[in-house]
């Protein structure tokens, strides 16, 4: 039977952190990432046109015959996970149900701070999975619109992240959080800028590993985990391949390749 692959796809740079995850957990699966390079960012855009865009990009993913889709954005997760299961053929797994279990077994004090997109906080999807979890969970939320634009600039290590991850997390750290969710696939390239001004005693969570066993876990009860071989890595961009292969290298110790220009629009 023919290797069929993982579809892997973020807005942009953001799903780098999951597939990072699963390329490590998974060595034999056949990779494919795609990055919506030409709509990023999907946290200030509505349900319907982040819907739009995730469905256009998991119809392409079919078409190259995946046999699983990994929505490695939780804005997508969160405003599109429903309807991208009711329209494809294939199984589609999200990023918060995983990160929202994760922070409800980790946190002590039941204190917990969701960091994400505005739409992944409007839209309320990680408060509803922690309370799911963790009914006396006490949950805050902060935006941080402006956390995707650093990473996908490449500015995660000048004096401004510095200044802007300290006001996001200001509230947080007053709420005394003891743990805080990384809500958005970019984030976790921020993790040292924010580690630093959280301190030692709150935990930062994200959901890359856990994703990456769950997917393992789904491939295993399916009898479709891949189990010889080295896995392969395709990568698409919808806009500016280059910049994005340049930026990937600044954010990934692994090489991800040549990026392929995909334009689902024409
Ligand atoms: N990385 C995405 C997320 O996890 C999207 C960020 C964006 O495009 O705004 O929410």
């Amino acid at each position: 039977m023919k290797k069929q692959a993982i579809g892997v796809f973020d807005s942009g740079l953001g799903g780098l952190t999951i597939l990072s995850a699963l390329r490590r957990q998974l060595p034999h699966e056949d990779l494919i990432y795609f990055g919506d390079t030409a709509n990023v960012p999907y946290g200030s855009k509505s349900k319907e046109t982040v819907t739009r865009f995730s469905l256009d990009i998991a119809r392409f993913l079919e078409k190259q015959g995946v046999k699983l889709i990994v929505v490695a954005c939780n804005t997508a997760s969160a405003l599109a996970l429903a309807q991208l299961r009711k329209v494809c053929k294939v199984p589609v797994m999200g990023v918060i149900e995983p990160g929202a279990a994760k922070a409800a077994k980790v946190s002590k004090t039941g204190k917990i701070a969701v960091l994400g997109t505005e739409a992944t906080v409007r839209s309320k999807a990680y408060v509803k999975a922690l309370l799911k979890k963790r009914p006396t969970a006490n949950i805050i939320q902060q935006p941080c619109p402006l956390f995707v634009p650093l990473v996908e600039e490449n500015w995660t290590r000048t004096r401004a992240a510095r200044e802007i991850a300290a006001s996001y997390l200001k509230p947080v750290l007053k709420a005394k959080a003891d743990t805080v969710i990384l809500g958005c696939t970019h984030y976790p390239v921020l993790k040292p800028v924010l580690s630093k001004i959280a301190g030692p005693r709150v935990q930062l969570v994200d959901s890359a590993d856990t994703v990456a066993q769950a997917v393992s876990a789904f491939l295993q009860q399916h009898k479709q985990q891949e189990t010889t071989g080295k896995g392969t890595l395709t990568v698409y961009a919808s806009d500016d391949p280059h910049r994005f292969k340049r930026l990937a290298a600044c954010l990934l110790s692994d090489p991800i390749g040549k990026v392929h220009l995909k334009n689902l629009t024409k």
